[in-house]
């Protein structure tokens, strides 16, 4: 791939490694990176290669420091708005239908928060700064920061962040719940690479299914979500990988999961 591409996909046993690529700009994105981020999630949503994916900043120093402060200057409200209701980076990462791990290299601010936030699992190296800080710039979150970030960690952590625009290191977020893990730097893609192994190893039926379910956890009352689950579940029962998970322990070896489409 050639170094000057915005995003950058690599693929390795079932595992895709997504690298936002403009660290002079610490990974601000903007629009071309947007575009081709959206379109790489496409791609690799189609690819049954692809497992599982990782997506982390390229350089450093960041994950990704946000939307391009530069491209507000000109901006009218209707044009934000009209880009607020197209697919977003923060839209295609929720809707990605296999296992999306923000590996979190850096600053991981505003847009970069939101984007880690619409992943299902984020793993910080120790030196990551994390935060909300649009309120710095007289804007509120418009990439799921108000709503995914209450969500994660609380309505007062939340108010916290937000409100006052300040950063926090990644012992803090851990101890918030705002990332999973933290890691020592130069750790961090080793260990982003082995997690994505072992879940790449499962049934992508199962994985895409899981994904439905708790994501419909976030807006669904109990009851509603339980018979979601219940149908899900049914739903794998008509999956190969279930008729391969059972037989492999009933028969003492580990199961080779296609991930073939039930019928
Ligand atoms: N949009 C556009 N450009 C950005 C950016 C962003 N969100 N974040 C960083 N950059 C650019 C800087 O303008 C600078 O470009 P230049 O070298 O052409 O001047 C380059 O990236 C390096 O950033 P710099 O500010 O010099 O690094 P730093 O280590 O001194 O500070 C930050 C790092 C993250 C504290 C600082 O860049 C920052 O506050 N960025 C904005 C974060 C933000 O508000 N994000 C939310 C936007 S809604």
């Amino acid at each position: 791939m050639a170094s000057e591409e915005v995003v950058i996909t690599e693929v390795a046993d079932g595992i895709a490694t997504v690298t936002i690529n403009r660290p002079t700009k610490l990974n601000a994105l903007n629009t071309a990176v947007r575009e081709a981020f959206i379109e790489a999630l496409g791609r690799l949503e189609a690819d049954r290669d692809v497992r599982v994916a990782i997506v982390t900043g390229a350089g450093e120093k960041a994950f990704v420091a946000g939307a391009d402060i530069a491209e507000f200057e000109h901006r009218t409200a209707l044009d934000q708005f009209t880009a607020s209701r197209c697919a977003t980076v923060f839209s295609a990462a929720a809707a990605f239908r296999k296992p999306l791990i923000a590996a979190i290299n850096g600053f991981c601010l505003g847009g970069g928060c939101e984007l880690a936030l619409a992943c299902d699992i984020r793993i910080a190296s120790a030196t990551a700064r994390l935060g909300q800080p649009e309120v710095n710039l007289g804007l509120i979150p418009g990439g799921g920061g108000t709503q995914r970030l209450a969500r994660l960690v609380g309505v007062g952590q939340a108010f916290r962040l937000i409100y006052s625009g300040k950063m926090i290191d990644a012992d803090e977020a851990l101890r918030i719940g705002l990332v999973e893990e933290v890691v020592a730097p130069d750790r961090l893609m080793t260990r982003a690479r082995e997690l994505a192994a072992a879940v790449a190893r499962k049934s992508p039926v199962a994985l895409h299914l899981i994904k439905e379910a708790i994501q419909a956890s976030l807006e669904t009352p109990l009851a509603e979500g339980l018979r979601l689950e219940t149908a899900l579940l049914s739903v794998a029962f008509a999956s190969e990988d279930k008729a391969e998970g059972v037989r492999a322990f009933l028969e003492k070896r580990a199961p080779v999961f296609t991930g073939r489409r039930p019928t």
